[in-house]
């Protein structure tokens, strides 16, 4: 597990410029211990950018970040993306090693575990092009929980997926999450996906503040198939029902107290 702190963190592209635009503003939140947190927001909001900025992949322009392991030294972490990004010419088992520093057969042992925690141990030596888009998306969340990140960062893993399919997986999701010991910021424009999977909902308004910091207080395993669950996601989703008017709207309104 990991504790993530972001602080006063903001970020503008092309600073400096005429095409200079605000995407993060003055965002502050901290994160640690077996939470999963969702980032909620329309398109365009800044969620991936801030996935990016905590992953190092993209700078920040001012403000903190600071992510340490429970245990105090750096963390680890993990990242699943929209789409699967599996080398086609790999076999499933090979995908599963390559992301891994050391071949040994504890480090084999582990990703054939978490193959066959999302159903796939009997798939290891078939090519992503035999495979289904659920199945390769399941095969990459494998591959990032098989690193064992102290902070696992998942960007809309779902989104391309038909509705029935992303429910099963929102399901497997929350069995693996549930037996490992993760920090997971999970990004998502679904309130309804973010609902059953959280234990924290932060959602960024158009203009990159934060809207609202929400605690979703339900007990696990969630199914959508649950009436508590279904009551809150129409809660959550009434509540931010003006972040549509805002999203089309300009200038971006204040954040609700
Ligand atoms: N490298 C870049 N240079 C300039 N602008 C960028 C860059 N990357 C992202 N942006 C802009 O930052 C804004 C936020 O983008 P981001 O991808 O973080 O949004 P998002 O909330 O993840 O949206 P979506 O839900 O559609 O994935 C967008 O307006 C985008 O055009
Ligand atoms: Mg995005």
């Amino acid at each position: 597990m990991a504790v993530l702190t972001v602080t006063n963190l903001s970020k503008t592209f092309n600073l400096g410029t005429a095409r200079e635009s605000r995407i993060l503003d003055d965002i502050s939140f901290e994160v640690s211990g077996q939470t999963f947190v969702s980032i909620v927001g329309p398109s365009g909001c800044g969620k991936s950018t801030l996935l990016n900025i905590i992953s190092g992949v993209e700078e920040h322009t001012s403000g903190d970040i600071t992510l340490t392991s429970d245990a105090g030294g750096p963390a680890r972490m993990g990242y699943v993306f929209q789409d699967p990004r599996l080398l086609p010419w790999r076999s499933v088992m090979k995908n599963m090693m390559y992301v891994q520093d050391d071949q040994s057969r504890d480090t084999v042992a582990r990703a054939e575990r978490y193959l066959d925690m999302v159903g796939l141990k009997k798939n290891a030596d078939f090519y992503p092009g035999q495979l289904s888009g659920g199945m390769q998306q399941r095969v990459g969340i494998a591959r990032a929980f098989a690193v064992e990140p102290d902070l696992l960062l998942m960007d809309e893993p779902f989104s391309h997926l038909d509705a029935i399919t992303a429910r099963g997986l929102r399901e497997q999701l929350q069995d693996i999450w549930a037996q490992s010991k993760k920090t997971v910021v999970f990004v998502t424009h679904d309130v309804v996906e973010a609902v059953e999977l959280s234990d924290r909902i932060i959602v960024l308004q158009p203009g990159g503040l934060i809207y609202e910091d929400i605690t979703i207080d339900l007990p696990r395993p969630r199914r959508q198939s649950d009436k508590a669950v279904a009551t809150l996601q129409a809660d959550v989703l009434a509540r931010l029902e003006t972040l549509k008017a805002m999203a089309a709207a300009e200038p971006v309104a204040e954040p609700v107290a």
